[in-house]
């Protein structure tokens, strides 16, 4: 698999042994950087890799700060991207199965080794169930002027709908 990572200073060390680890594994590793303890600017190194995800160049991405937090926050300002900060594995596993999770973000500061090399194993592992997860992930790219509308008139009446689209038309199934 290809894949993109980045981290800024407080997330290269993991960042670096997670980039060792998967190039002993065969996969196409992108590295972005940072490289050392010099203090960055994490929103770089997310917006990096997401933009690798999103324009193809890799198929996932990997990026790691202090918290997970701020980085995945970049992250997921690239249109395209499904960025989930996790810091245990049934997280990484649902960010997986139901959001189709195409970036993943760890915490060096706030995680432990052997967490991180579980969650890692989960995310490339882990297949998206599709299903009636489908059409929800799909919303979480429809937030335009649209959207916006739509919801704000929700708020008026106090009241949320589901979103009309075909797949719910045929009927999906509901309760979960
Ligand atoms: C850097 O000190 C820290 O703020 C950063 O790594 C990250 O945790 C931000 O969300």
């Amino acid at each position: 698999m290809k894949i993109a990572l980045g981290a800024d200073h407080a997330g290269f060390e993991y960042k670096d042994r997670i980039v060792k680890i998967l190039r002993d594994r065969g996969h196409d590793v992108l590295d972005f950087g940072t490289h050392d303890a010099t203090a960055v600017d994490y929103p770089q190194y997310g917006y990096a890799v997401g933009e690798a995800v999103a324009t193809g160049q890799a198929e996932r991405g990997i990026v790691v700060c202090g918290s997970s937090l701020g980085i995945a926050m970049a992250a997921n300002k690239v249109p395209g991207i499904r960025c989930a900060p996790v810091n245990e594995p049934y997280s990484a596993e649902l960010a997986r199965r139901h959001n189709d999770a195409n970036v993943i973000a760890f915490s060096e500061r706030l995680t432990g080794w052997e967490m991180i090399e579980r969650m890692l194993e989960i995310f490339l592992e882990t297949p998206f169930d599709g299903g009636r997860h489908a059409h929800r992930v799909e919303q979480l790219f429809e937030f335009g002027d649209d959207q916006r509308s739509r919801t704000l008139k929700d708020l008026e009446k106090g009241e949320v709908r589901d979103a009309q689209t075909p797949t719910d038309l045929v009927g999906v199934p509901t309760g979960d």
